[in-house]
């Protein structure tokens, strides 16, 4: 098996029910999206999608309500229970599977549209992902590589925790992070893979946030980061983290604003 289950499904188990607010998408930006989407990929009532690593459905819950064949693939039930509580009832087009996005249990050719957000650097080799898409995408197909892109003052948060926690690393047994090969190497590793590749913004829009709103997602572990180190550690990086917050900022009500962006790599003729 190409990755550790229980690592993964245990840190989405503890944050599924948090894991929308991490990154939130506001249901006018929820819609603009959807529709770039379906224009990309050139929808019919005909077209099959695909997403590895659906998650709590935050990208494909618009599409599927449109009623578009859609099936969603994720290692954690926890997380795709989240997905199936947006429904009153389980919609007949949604089709979720437990399963591996490095060993898709589907045959070759089998989908119009395949779309990722945010999973390939959860796979041991994000390459194997992308060739199981490749695989099972159809020779017409487009694929779509996703991006919810961090503001300013969220990069500004994370960049000050991962400072604080870097001592806490050097000594913790805990499992190290890996390193993306992918992010602004994307669409160079998709030309490598014989696709024509284009760059799309779906969406950009405001957000806003209180200073404690965010610490508040760091105190109980929303994010991944926050998983790297042990509990112990955690508790006084937290506190750490929580002088940062009050000597940078002075007042936990204090209201951070920034653009946020979601982009969309898209790859089409991939042979
Ligand atoms: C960062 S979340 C992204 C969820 C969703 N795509 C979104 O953007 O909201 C990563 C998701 O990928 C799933 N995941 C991680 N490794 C996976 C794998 N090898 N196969 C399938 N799903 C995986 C996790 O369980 C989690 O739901």
């Amino acid at each position: 098996m190409s990755i550790d289950w229980f690592v993964i499904q245990n840190y989405y188990g503890q944050i599924a029910h948090l894991y929308d607010n991490t990154r939130p998408l506001p249901p006018e930006v929820s819609a603009k999206i959807c529709n770039c989407i379906l224009k990309l990929v050139k929808a019919t009532p005909e077209t099959k999608f695909l997403e590895p690593g659906i998650g709590t459905g935050r990208i494909g819950f618009p599409i599927i309500k449109q009623g578009y064949d859609y099936t969603g693939i994720d290692i954690s039930e926890a997380m795709m229970n989240q997905l199936r509580g947006k429904f009153s009832e389980m919609p007949e087009n949604l089709t979720l599977i437990q399963g591996d996005a490095a060993n898709l249990p589907f045959a070759d050719n089998s989908f119009d549209a395949i779309l990722t957000t945010h999973i390939l650097h959860c796979i041991d080799d994000p390459l194997v992902g992308l060739t199981e898409i490749k695989r099972v995408l159809k020779p017409n197909g487009v694929y779509l590589s996703c991006e919810h892109l961090h503001c300013s003052y969220q990069e500004e948060f994370f960049q000050a925790f991962n400072k604080i926690i870097a001592k806490y690393r050097e000594t913790s047994q805990h499992k190290k992070e890996k390193i993306s090969p992918f992010g602004e190497e994307m669409q160079q590793k998709l030309v490598e893979m014989g696709a024509e590749v284009e760059k799309v913004t779906a969406a950009r829009w405001q957000q806003s946030q209180t200073v404690g709103e965010l610490f508040n997602m760091y105190r109980s572990r929303a994010f991944g980061v926050c998983w790297l180190i042990e509990e112990d550690e955690f508790n006084q990086a937290i506190q750490e983290f929580k002088n940062w917050c009050d000597n940078t900022y002075k007042s936990e009500g204090i209201i951070l604003t920034d653009e946020l962006i979601f982009n969309i790599t898209v790859a089409r003729n991939w042979n």
